[in-house]
């Protein structure tokens, strides 16, 4: 019996020597130490032996056991040693490799514009509003002193979005003139807004069925055209250097009265004439004027107190001038190498 224990011992030790995997393991755990076991059948005959010898034996077979599952048991810490060192080389991140550069963007040369022009504007006191691009007739033309059979109503020029014409696509952003009156109500009003505006245009180099507006409005006691001039001229050198040189010529709207236009002279040919400036040496960047007292009436402001100046400046003809852009259309193509010149 004694050789019998000691084959067991030889048996189990070499063959866990050679084991790679759990599923073995266990196999030979079964096959030595289990109840059907090698070692177990060895046990279950021990009854057989005399008195003298049971002891004896009993001793070299726990011996034996202690030994297997001492075995087992460092086998199963290697295994599992093992299979985690697999694990790690195969999950290994190299954290000193570069990462993928990132491309980042940077802000549109039209949004630079006009945060420059709201910076300008909201130093002097100025408050930023905002309304509706889907607008009614009402407040778009109507409330604004333009007449039922002016052109800009016609079909052939605004977008209309309802067929009885009540309700359109802006053509301007001085509807906002009167959302600003209705709101604020009572002056001192000194709003800035600006927004998209559509109009039935061909594209061209300066042209676009869709454009940026910027909407002024002062309303107080006491203003004049002079406020306006000097308004627009802090925007103009703020905005284009001390240099710059703006012309204010007369102009006719519905909704100011006295009314102007005022250009920029050309950044191209700097007043000679150019195919920029369509060879007129300056660029029309805006309208204004003061407010017409009807207009004032419409929106329940007594045009014998107050008095105000408004007006209209065409986003991209700035940018273009701010940034020297020559064609308009460049603006909206989203052309990666032209916009990130800026
Ligand atoms: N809304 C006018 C336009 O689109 C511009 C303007 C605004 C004129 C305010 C006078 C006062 O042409």
């Amino acid at each position: 019996m004694k050789q019998q224990l000691e084959t067991i011992r030889l048996e189990a030790l070499q063959a866990l020597d050679a084991v790679k995997d759990a599923a073995e393991l266990d196999a030979l755990r079964v096959r030595f130490l289990g109840k059907k076991g090698e070692l177990t059948a060895v046990l279950k005959s021990m009854g057989k032996l005399s008195a003298e010898e049971r002891p004896v034996m009993g001793q070299i077979a726990n011996n034996v056991r202690a030994a297997i599952e001492e075995k087992i048991e460092s086998t199963r810490a290697a295994l599992s040693a093992r299979a985690l060192e697999v694990r790690l080389k195969a999950e290994a991140i190299d954290v000193t490799i570069p990462g993928e550069p990132v491309q980042l963007g940077h802000r549109h040369p039209m949004n630079k514009a006009l945060d420059e022009a709201k910076d300008i504007f909201i130093s002097m006191g100025f408050k930023v509003l905002e309304g509706p691009e889907v607008e009614l007739a009402d407040y778009n033309f109507t409330r604004l002193n333009i007449a039922e059979n002016h052109p800009s109503r016609d079909r052939s020029d605004t977008f209309y979005v309802t067929d009885d014409e009540s309700v359109l696509l802006r053509t301007q952003t001085s509807p906002m003139q009167i959302r600003a009156m209705e709101q604020i109500k009572t002056p001192p009003i000194r709003v800035l807004a600006p927004g998209r505006v559509y109009r039935k245009d061909e594209v061209d180099a300066t042209h676009s069925p869709m454009f940026h507006q910027i909407e002024g409005l002062v309303i107080d006691k006491g203003i004049t055209m002079a406020d306006l001039k000097g308004t627009l001229e802090t925007l103009i050198k703020a905005m284009y250097g001390p240099d710059s040189v703006i012309r204010f010529r007369p102009h006719h709207f519905p909704f100011t009265e006295p009314s102007c236009e005022v250009d920029v002279q050309c950044f191209k040919c700097r007043g000679v004439g150019c195919p920029t400036c369509k060879g007129e040496g300056w660029i029309e960047l805006l309208g204004a004027g003061m407010v017409h007292p009807v207009v004032l009436e419409n929106c329940g402001i007594d045009p014998n107190v107050y008095s105000g100046f408004a007006f209209g400046i065409g986003l991209e003809r700035m940018a273009m001038r701010r940034f020297k852009i020559s064609d308009m259309r460049m603006i909206f193509e989203n052309d990666i190498r032209f916009l990130s010149q800026f």
